[in-house]
């Protein structure tokens, strides 16, 4: 064959590859429904060869050196995402987690999933501009149906939802919930209350590091805030407790807390005050009990919403309520991936993750490992678990300091900056940093139809 011919050919083959390469990318048939589409773009673009705990291999992996760079896929992307769960709500049409849904809706804006190495072997799996609108579009509607809040319909699929005005309560409960929050009684020796830790006029926290209990002696994890704990799916930086009530039950009895021994002790002491006889005796068939007792303080907590931020009345339609640059650090908060784990209501409290996602935190910060620093490891033994916490929700986050699980960022400034690099993988210059902090001053809220301030504020 002449040269002239042999490149014909060639061109020819390329042409024909392009044209099938592009067919097998369309973006799914139009009758099916958006979920349908969604979960074959997941199918087909190989999410779960790469983020489930027992991947189906491809052939390719009994190759030698294929093997290894696959391997380093699989490990990596599991550690940090697990498709699962969503696949099968999609399939069953039950809800899925919204940090979920938020996870893959920035990687099918960002384009970023799957790789380019892996979409270039396997044909049809690309994420184009059409399957990334499909996702996006399912993202934003799915939101509006899902929470079905009173945000703005133009702000309807926004990831960060506003808090309801009012949450249902048992008035009477809450005010025995509210005594309870404020008696030390629920301590060996008549010293701390639930107060002492998360008192109400420093925005539900001690701003110290580790918390400071009967006789002074100290935890090793910082303290989060009670306000809109209970939008939180479990509470403690382990979840550990299911519940508000089963949140309440831990640190009466806790040796460095509140050190009582028992309920039972407790209880007794109570039962010499003739106000908690006669309103436990009104309001519960059983009287004072422990379950009673829990109860009531989380009915009591139940209230502790802080509605009315700034931010809240820009979701609901108040253009006025952000200035620019805030408005602009609320777009990097959600280009920087912060949005696809510090979702809905309270920016967070709805999943597990992994603490050093991008950059190995605790290898960086130069302490010795604590027991509290394996996270909700402690809770399940399963080793990917460790250094996963509860991600902690943003509301009033400006007077919660210090920050983190151990306490090591005086600075809302720091905690910013370093959440960037170690889960997000990016360098904020200052001025992007400034903005995200500025947007994050936006969601201080109001309680009982007053700013809510910190005590300790200068
Ligand atoms: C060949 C393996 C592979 C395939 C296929 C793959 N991913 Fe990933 N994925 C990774 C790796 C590795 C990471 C972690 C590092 C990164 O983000 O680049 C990751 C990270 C993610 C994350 C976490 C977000 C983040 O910022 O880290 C999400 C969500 C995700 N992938 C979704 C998907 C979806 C959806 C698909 C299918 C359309 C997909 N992935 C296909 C390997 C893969
Ligand atoms: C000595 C200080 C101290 C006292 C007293 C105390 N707490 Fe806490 N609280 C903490 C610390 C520290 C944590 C975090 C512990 C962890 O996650 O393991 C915490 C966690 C919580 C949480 C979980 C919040 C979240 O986001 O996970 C709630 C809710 C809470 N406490 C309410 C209470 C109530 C109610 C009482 C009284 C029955 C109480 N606390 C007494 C220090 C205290
Ligand atoms: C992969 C999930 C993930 C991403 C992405 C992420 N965060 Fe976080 N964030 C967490 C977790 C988990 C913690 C708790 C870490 C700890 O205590 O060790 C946290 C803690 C914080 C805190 C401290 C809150 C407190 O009360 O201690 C702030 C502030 C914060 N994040 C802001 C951001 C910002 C801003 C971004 C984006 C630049 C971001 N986060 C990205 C998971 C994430």
């Amino acid at each position: 064959m002449k040269r002239g011919t042999i490149l014909f050919v060639l061109l020819g083959a390329v042409l024909v590859a392009g044209t099938v390469y592009t067919l097998m990318n369309r973006p799914p048939a139009e009758d099916l429904s958006r979920q349908e589409r969604v979960l074959q773009i997941f199918d087909k673009g190989g999410c779960l060869a790469c983020h489930s705990a027992e991947p189906e291999l491809p052939f390719y992996f009994k190759m030698p050196v294929a093997d290894k760079i696959m391997q380093q896929d699989i490990d990596s992307g599991y550690r940090a995402f697990n498709i699962e769960p969503l696949m099968e709500a999609l399939a069953t049409g039950e809800k899925p987690s919204m940090v979920d849904v938020a996870k893959v809706e920035q990687v099918a804006i960002e384009k970023r999933m799957p790789m380019a190495k892996y979409y270039l072997v396997h044909w049809g799996s690309q994420m184009t501009a059409a399957k990334s609108e499909i996702i996006v579009g399912w993202a934003r509607e799915l939101r509006a149906a899902y929470y079905a809040d009173d945000a703005a319909e133009v702000r309807a699929g926004e990831p960060v939802r506003p808090i309801p005005q009012s949450v249902e309560t048992d008035a009477a409960k809450v005010e025995l919930g509210r005594k309870l929050y404020h008696d030390t009684r629920l301590s060996v020796n008549n010293t701390v209350s639930c107060a002492s830790c998360h008192d109400l006029s420093t925005a539900g926290v001690d701003n110290k590091q580790y918390s400071e209990g009967v006789a002074g002696q100290k935890g090793g994890v910082n303290a989060p805030t009670v306000y809109n704990a209970l939008y939180n799916f479990v509470q403690f930086w382990d979840g550990r407790a299911a519940t508000l009530a089963d949140q309440a039950a831990g640190p009466p009895l806790n040796p460095v807390e509140m050190a009582s021994t028992s309920f039972d002790e407790i209880i007794a002491k109570l039962a010499k005050d003739k106000w908690y006889v006669e309103t436990f005796n009104s309001l519960y068939a059983d009287g004072i009990t422990q379950a009673n007792i829990t109860n009531a303080i989380e009915e009591f907590e139940r209230t502790l919403i802080t509605p009315n931020s700034r931010f809240d009345k820009w979701l609901r339609g108040d253009d006025a309520a952000l200035s620019a640059d805030e408005i602009e650090g609320y777009e990097l908060f959600k280009e920087y991936n912060c949005a696809t784990c510090h979702v809905g209501v309270n920016l967070g409290g709805e999943s597990y993750e992994l603490m050093g996602l991008r950059k190995h935190y605790f290898a960086d910060r130069g302490l010795e490992l604590t027991e509290e620093d394996n996270g909700r490891y402690k809770q399940t033994q399963q080793e990917r678990d460790r250094h996963r916490f509860k991600v902690p929700g943003l509301r009033n986050v400006e007077l919660t300091w210090p920050y983190y699980h151990d306490g090591t960022r005086q600075t809302l400034e720091e905690a910013v900056r370093d959440m960037a690099i170690y889960q997000s993988g990016v360098e904020l210059t200052d001025e992007e940093c400034a903005k995200v902090v500025a947007f994050l001053k936006t969601l201080t809220g109001e309680f009982e139809g007053k700013p809510l301030t910190n005590a300790n504020m200068q």
